[in-house]
């Protein structure tokens, strides 16, 4: 295994011998037709911001980062109105959705303004709100975060997570929501 030292970054453009990616050989459908193909869970962000105001997106980007200490990842473009909020919050929550949430998750993605309307929550211990009948939560300090092409990757270091024992999950997978079928 290589040695890496701590917040070492790993870039293949680094050092002398510099390497570059070469031209895309792909047109930009193939790609998100091609990303589309890993099924994934989705989950929805949500931030107070300093002025008490309702931050809210859907996002699919989550994944696991580190056990110790307990770090997770997503990303959001940067053309995203809520990146503001985002960005400079001390904390924001990532709401596991369950199966019965897609109308939440097309709320949460939609241009609509009034997107927290008769949206049931309550305060988590950060501040942060935590939506009714998600099948888990993990409230984030808002550890770092990486410009890369057009998203920013937020890393977020749990303060608290929970979850509902034998919740199902929503699902996202080649553009269309689904419900679990266990093989
Ligand atoms: C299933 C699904 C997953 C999404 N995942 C992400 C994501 O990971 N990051 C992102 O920036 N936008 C994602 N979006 C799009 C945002 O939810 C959408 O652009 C939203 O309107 C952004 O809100 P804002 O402009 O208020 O920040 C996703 C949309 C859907 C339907």
């Amino acid at each position: 295994m290589l040695p890496i030292a701590q917040n070492e970054t790993i870039s293949a453009s680094k050092g002398a011998g510099a390497l570059r990616a070469g031209a895309p050989r792909f047109s930009p459908r193939e790609f998100r037709a091609s990303l589309a193909m890993f099924a994934t869970g989705v989950t929805i962000v949500t931030a107070r911001t300093a002025t008490g105001e309702l931050v809210g997106l859907t996002a699919n980007s989550f994944n696991s980062v580190s056990l110790s200490p307990p770090l997770v990842l997503w990303s959001l473009a940067q053309a995203a109105g809520s990146m503001g909020a985002l960005a400079a919050g001390s904390h924001y929550a990532i709401n596991i959705l369950a199966a019965d949430q897609k109308p939440l998750a097309e709320r949460f993605a939609s241009r609509r303004e009034d997107r927290w309307t008769d949206v049931a929550f309550v305060d988590g211990v950060t501040g942060a709100p935590l939506l009714a009948g998600a099948a888990a939560s993990f409230e984030c300090f808002n550890r770092s975060r990486y410009q890369e092409g057009d998203h920013v990757i937020f890393v977020g270091e749990v303060e608290s997570c929970s979850y509902r024992e034998g919740a199902s999950p929503l699902l996202f997978h080649g553009g269309r929501f689904y419900t679990e079928h266990p093989l």
